[in-house]
């Protein structure tokens, strides 16, 4: 992409904000835009050269003055919690849903054409069949995964329409770096990185035999941030992350012996509407956006315990608010992660 006015909605997340480095880095003006529920730590690895703006992606006129004179859009602000989804519907959608069409609706009115989507795996919800291309049908299992699926179509709908360039990206679970240690909810890897110095025991939930293709952060950024001028990967779905999977059993069993940690796998109830095994062909990444994993499963959990290491054991961050009570893991209520 030659140097441009870029925004970076959820600028101030885990991927959001690798991604807006990356964009200063090539030498585009990045406004990163950002309401700041997940926190301001990210903040500390800007320097000047990033802009940042706080404001909603659910308030129009937020939405209007960030954009002034952007020439893209990176849509990345999001509740990116599949688990926690089922519980807070709502919240879910007008995060979610209403924040990217609000964000579309006034990117349209300022005539911006390049709109950048981090969709989701889960949008496909349980595979018929594996690795899930990108034509496979979108049937997500999930609120997450359904307002997901859904801003997919808005953005059809408006590229039909003329009015918009969409680029979809479907990530996998990515993992690394700057993803937050204090959320009970979501992550994974740093749950059980957080519980590992805690001297905790990690909690598995089911038998711990579904498998994610566990992705390292770097192997995204690069062709997220190249995606904007692939006249082929307009309003054409793609799928980038790890070709293996591997089981959370095993991702607890590296972590334990990575970090040292004198600890013991427990197991509780499975959590509501979780898929048992998915990973997805990635041959369409491979050939029109160069797209390479270049770190290993061990090695990225090594750079990512590395990094938790000086970010120190954390409190985990409950929340008390619960659309649908009695869809929440138990866990969840009792505090127990
Ligand atoms: C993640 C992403 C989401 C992405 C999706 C694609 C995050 C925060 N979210 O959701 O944006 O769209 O992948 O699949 O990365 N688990 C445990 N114990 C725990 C926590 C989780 O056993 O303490 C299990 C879950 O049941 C699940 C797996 O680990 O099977 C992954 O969970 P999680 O990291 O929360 O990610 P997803 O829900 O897959």
């Amino acid at each position: 992409m030659e140097s441009k006015k870029v925004l970076v909605s959820g600028g101030a997340g885990f991927i959001g904000s690798h991604v807006a480095n990356y964009l200063a880095d090539q030498g585009n003006k990045v406004v990163v835009f950002d309401n700041f529920v997940g926190g301001k730590d990210n903040l500390k690895y800007f320097g000047d050269e990033i802009e940042v703006f706080e404001g909603d992606m659910t308030d129009r006129n937020a939405c209007k003055k960030a954009l002034n004179k952007v020439d893209a859009v990176f849509c990345l602000g999001a509740h990116a919690a599949e688990g926690q989804s089922v519980f807070i519907p709502i919240f879910n959608a007008e995060t979610n849903l209403m924040g990217s069409i609000t964000l579309l609706t006034e990117s349209i009115n300022a005539g911006i054409k390049d709109f950048v989507f981090t969709s989701t795996i889960a949008a496909y919800g349980k595979p018929e069949k594996l690795p899930i291309r990108e034509d496979a049908p979108l049937m997500p299992e999930d609120p997450y995964g359904v307002t997901k699926m859904a801003f997919e179509h808005y953005l059809r709908v408006y590229y039909e329409l003329e009015k918009i360039n969409p680029y979809i990206v479907r990530f996998f679970n990515v993992y690394g770096p700057r993803q937050r240690m204090d959320d009970p909810y979501r992550g994974v890897v740093p749950i059980f990185i957080n519980k590992c110095f805690k001297g905790e025991n990690p909690i598995i939930f089911g038998d711990g035999l579904q498998k994610r293709a566990f992705t390292y952060i770097s192997d995204i950024v690069e062709p997220i941030c190249s995606i904007v001028g692939k006249k082929k990967l307009i309003n054409n779905p793609v799928n980038i992350g790890a070709e293996k999977a591997w089981t959370v059993k095993e991702l607890a069993e590296k972590i334990i012996e990575k970090t040292g940690s004198k600890v013991e796998i427990e197991h509780v109830d499975k959590r509501t509407s979780d898929v048992k095994v998915v990973y997805a062909d990635v041959s369409k990444a491979k050939k029109l956006l160069d797209y390479e994993a270049k770190v290993g499963f061990d090695e990225g959990i090594e750079k990512t315990i590395e990094w938790a290491k000086g970010e120190g054991i954390k409190d985990f961050k409950y929340m008390d608010y619960f659309e649908i009570p009695k869809m929440a893991h138990g866990i969840y209520k009792t505090k127990d992660i």
